[in-house]
């Protein structure tokens, strides 16, 4: 069975054809990290019409690189939330569309689900159970994953999402937008022993995060200075260490109080190198395996959402006819 998926639930408008025999056939990402530079951060709107503009496009461009059928292909699913609402009308809207033209099933898929299964994709997948870190912009969860649809919360973000932090610290060092990636970049020339950050949270029991603690002391340490490059740099670093080093006992935390002896990373911030090697030598330590998605399929992407809509429709699920609905908040263990 060839499924679309197409993801527009923030900046990055994503399409991909996710075959259940053969595998991922293709996938695209237009990304619109121009458009919102200026600003410093997603302006909704915007992102609105830019997928409106780009999003059928993008869907013709694949379906011309895959076998031509009739109907081209046998399903369609769409993230249905939680995201930016006009965002994600614009994919639900076309996705729903497509499938009435083609006269074929729909699904509207958890925008989490989609990133808590990106690793599903790779030549070696984890198998279930396992421990999933779910680190993006909007959110930061540890979930215990007994198996596609069984997710119990762990522990979660208090206040900022681990991407969010990112992004926040970013702008205030003045790197711009989106603020992970520019982060890690800054980081690469600091020096890691020039700052001590908190490690906010690990000294209490529990798998909750809290990042406003860590930011308010980057902030103050900005302000303390006439920043140069290399004060910039070096903050940068030594605030990306402490967001890594956080996250990561969090990890092993929820390994231990579990029982799981695997663990996925996905979201956004999985994409972060630093997090990803250590990560890897620490769960190495303690026995335990860890696996990601490539770092493409880490950020927002379409074929997460045909994987994760190919799997929901084999479970029963699809939308009825001409339903099209879009949640902005959407728990990911109300799916
Ligand atoms: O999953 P995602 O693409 O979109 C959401 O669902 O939110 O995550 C975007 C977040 C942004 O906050 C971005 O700054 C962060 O992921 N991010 C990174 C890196 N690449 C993206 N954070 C740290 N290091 C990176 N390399
Ligand atoms: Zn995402």
């Amino acid at each position: 069975m060839r499924v679309l998926g197409i993801e527009t639930s923030c900046d990055d408008t994503g399409a991909a054809i996710y075959d259940t025999e053969q595998g991922l056939l293709v996938h695209r990402l237009a990304s619109q990290i121009k458009l919102h530079r200026e600003y410093g951060g997603v302006v909704p709107e915007l992102a609105a019409r830019d997928h409106i503009r780009t999003l059928l496009p993008l869907v013709d461009s694949l379906l011309a690189d895959i076998p031509a059928s009739s109907p081209p292909v046998d399903a369609v699913a769409w993230t249905a939330g939680p995201g930016l609402a006009g965002a994600l009308l614009v994919g639900a809207s076309v996705g729903r569309s497509l499938a009435d033209a083609w006269g074929v099933p729909a699904v509207g898929v958890h925008h989490m689900e989609g990133h808590l299964l990106a690793p599903m994709l790779e030549d070696e997948p984890p198998a279930f159970p396992f421990v999933a870190l779910l680190v993006s912009g909007g959110h930061s969860m540890l979930v215990d994953v007994a198996d596609v649809g069984d997710y119990r919360i762990l522990g979660q973000s208090l206040d900022d999402a681990a991407g969010e932090a990112f992004d926040k610290t970013a702008k205030l060092l003045g790197l711009g937008y989106p603020g992970g990636p520019a982060i890690a970049k800054a980081a690469l020339d600091g020096d890691p022993c020039r700052f001590e950050f908190p490690r906010p949270m690990v000294n209490r029991p529990g798998l909750d995060f809290s990042f406003s603690g860590l930011k308010t002391h980057v902030r103050t340490t900005a302000e303390s200075l006439e920043l140069n490059r290399q004060d910039i740099a070096d903050i940068a670093r030594c605030f990306e260490d402490a967001v890594v080093d956080t996250l990561c006992i969090k990890c092993l935390r929820a390994l231990k109080q579990t029982g799981r002896n695997c663990i996925v990373i996905a979201g956004g911030v999985g994409a972060n190198r630093r997090l990803r090697e250590q990560l890897r030598t620490r769960t190495e330590e303690i026995g335990a395996t860890v696996y990601y998605p490539r770092p493409e399929f880490c950020t927002d992407n379409g074929a997460m959402i045909a994987y994760a809509g190919s799997v929901r429709l084999a479970m029963g699920a699809g939308t009825a006819d001409s339903d099209f609905e879009v949640r902005s908040r959407w728990a990911i263990t109300e799916i």
